[in-house]
């Protein structure tokens, strides 16, 4: 990507399109991708093992669900297909990424940028393959904007790279008032089920 970042709000990086293909519980999904976002030659293995060990959304889900980092929107994709009653909000600061993300999803996700999700809206679910790349202090910022976010019972999956600091990220949720339990150990991932503690220190969004 020539010294461009994933994360870049307008990435120059070629614009080529190709599909990106894979399965998830016998489920063949088939999206667009094109250079300047993330992992855009394949689904990402840590996106792949996060879809396939943690327990997706179904028909009797409802609410808002969020994809945070969406990139070109594979996960939004799985979790909009599974659970079609609920409503899916695809967040990137990529603007390339939030295109291809709309393009690749139906009717039920909302693709935004962090600023454009509503303050009132609160999350179910949250998924999310974070970018621990922006830095430590940007990601527990960001960590620290949406997990609030999470719906009194709500839980968020997210999934880390152990050899990207997994363990510490896990260890600072709880310091923050988090239960963050190991769900997952798979292919050098860490997969983590993330809710309020309920002992009332973690913020907690007041509607859904
Ligand atoms: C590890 S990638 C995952 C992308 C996609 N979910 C996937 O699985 O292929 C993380 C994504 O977070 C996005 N991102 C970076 N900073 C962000 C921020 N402050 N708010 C929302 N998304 C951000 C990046 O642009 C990138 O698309």
């Amino acid at each position: 990507m020539s010294g461009e970042h994933y994360f870049t709000a307008e990435p120059a990086a070629a614009t080529t399109r190709h599909e990106v293909v894979f399965t998830v519980h016998d489920q063949e999904f088939r999206l667009v991708a094109t250079g300047g976002v993330f992992s855009a030659s394949r689904l990402d293995p840590g996106t792949a093992v996060l879809l396939q060990r943690a327990p997706l959304p179904d028909a009797a889900t409802t609410g808002h669900l969020l994809d945070l980092g969406c990139g070109y929107g594979p996960i939004a994709k799985v979790l909009a297909a599974n659970a079609p009653r609920a409503t899916v909000y695809a967040v990137d600061v990529n603007q390339r990424a939030l295109e291809l993300a709309q393009q690749n999803t139906g009717p039920n996700v909302i693709t935004a940028l962090p600023d454009e999700v509503p303050e009132t809206v609160g999350f179910a679910q949250i998924w999310s393959n974070p970018p621990i790349r922006i830095g430590k202090p940007e990601l527990h910022a960001l960590l620290l904007r949406w997990l609030p976010r999470l719906t009194p019972d709500g839980t968020a999956w997210l999934v880390v790279a152990k050899n990207l600091g997994a363990d510490s990220l896990q260890r600072w949720l709880v310091e923050q008032g988090y239960s963050a339990e190991r769900h997952a150990n798979h292919k050098g991932f860490r997969i983590f089920q993330v809710r309020k503690a309920g002992d009332g220190t973690a913020a907690t969004a007041q509607n859904s």
